[in-house]
């Protein structure tokens, strides 16, 4: 495997460039090939055996792009297919659940977390497992939040609509005592503001994507894959549905200008 060689980040949609912009802010000498399923998102309310299924063929279609490691920058499909496709394939695959997990477990000072995200994400019961490995006296408490996603890609972060949904659903969890909440869903940090004015300042918010960057880093350190040449970078975008509101959207949240994105048919994925 070549140094130089990209990293792979995919995502059902947009909610993945929270985990590039953090992939990009600490290890800028990489470059990133991303694949925004846009055509077939929501992956939220889709069953295991179908997100398997998709995450497989864009692991494919990554590493046709020749990757040298892949970060599965959504929750649901990390949830319900990191373990299958790491037997599967060949090479580093980092997911968001376990480093998410791992700070939250870390962060709470009464043992009480709140978990928001999609209803797959929420009803595996990924986060408490996995909270409860890190520090076995921690309480998680789940809610799904379906309409998020759909609000996100619409644009509607900062819309009354999204402040009384953000109010409902975590009502139930601020019921709970909880004084941690993860962002359970990668799209929820592009709604980290409309959260943090209806849960308060004194609830500690973690987004995985931070403890994400920072294990995939560490991965690929270890294996000897970080790139050492002078890096040229040219990262490159695609999706299969709506390359252009998808190129702009990505340039409202990275820390770089993003020139082109491709539409690949979903055909063509196999
Ligand atoms: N962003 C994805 C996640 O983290 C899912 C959004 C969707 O439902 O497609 O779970």
């Amino acid at each position: 495997m070549i140094n130089n060689t990209p990293i792979g980040v995919f995502d059902s949609g947009i909610g993945g460039l929270t985990v590039v912009k953090e992939i990009m802010n600490q290890i800028p000498g990489e470059t990133i090939i991303y694949f925004g399923d846009t055509a077939r998102l929501p992956y939220g309310s889709k069953s295991k055996e179908t997100v398997i299924t998709y995450t497989r063929q864009i692991i494919r279609f990554l590493i046709g792009k020749g990757v040298k490691a892949i970060v599965i920058a959504c929750n649901t499909a990390s949830a319900f297919a990191l373990e299958t496709v790491k037997a599967e394939f060949d090479i580093p695959i980092i997911g968001v659940v376990k480093p998410g997990a791992k700070m939250a477990a870390k962060a709470t000072r009464n043992g009480r977390i709140g978990v928001i995200g999609t209803v797959g994400t929420i009803e595996s019961g990924i986060y408490s497992e996995f909270m409860s490995q890190t520090n076995p006296r921690v309480k998680v408490f789940g809610k799904a939040c379906p309409l998020f996603v759909p609000l996100v890609e619409e644009g509607l972060v900062d819309d009354p609509v999204t402040y009384e949904m953000a109010s409902r659903y975590t009502s139930v969890l601020l019921d709970k005592d909880i004084d941690t909440l993860v962002l359970g869903c990668t799209h929820y940090p592009l709604l980290r503001k409309t959260i943090r004015k209806v849960v308060g300042e004194d609830i500690v918010l973690v987004n995985p994507a931070y403890e994400t960057a920072k294990s995939l880093a560490e991965v690929i350190t270890h294996k000897g894959l970080r790139n050492d040449s002078s890096p040229k970078i040219d990262h490159k975008f695609y999706v299969s549905d709506g390359a252009e509101k998808f190129r702009q959207f990505a340039n409202t949240i990275l820390p770089c200008e993003v020139m082109e994105t491709k539409d690949i048919n979903i055909e063509e994925l196999g």
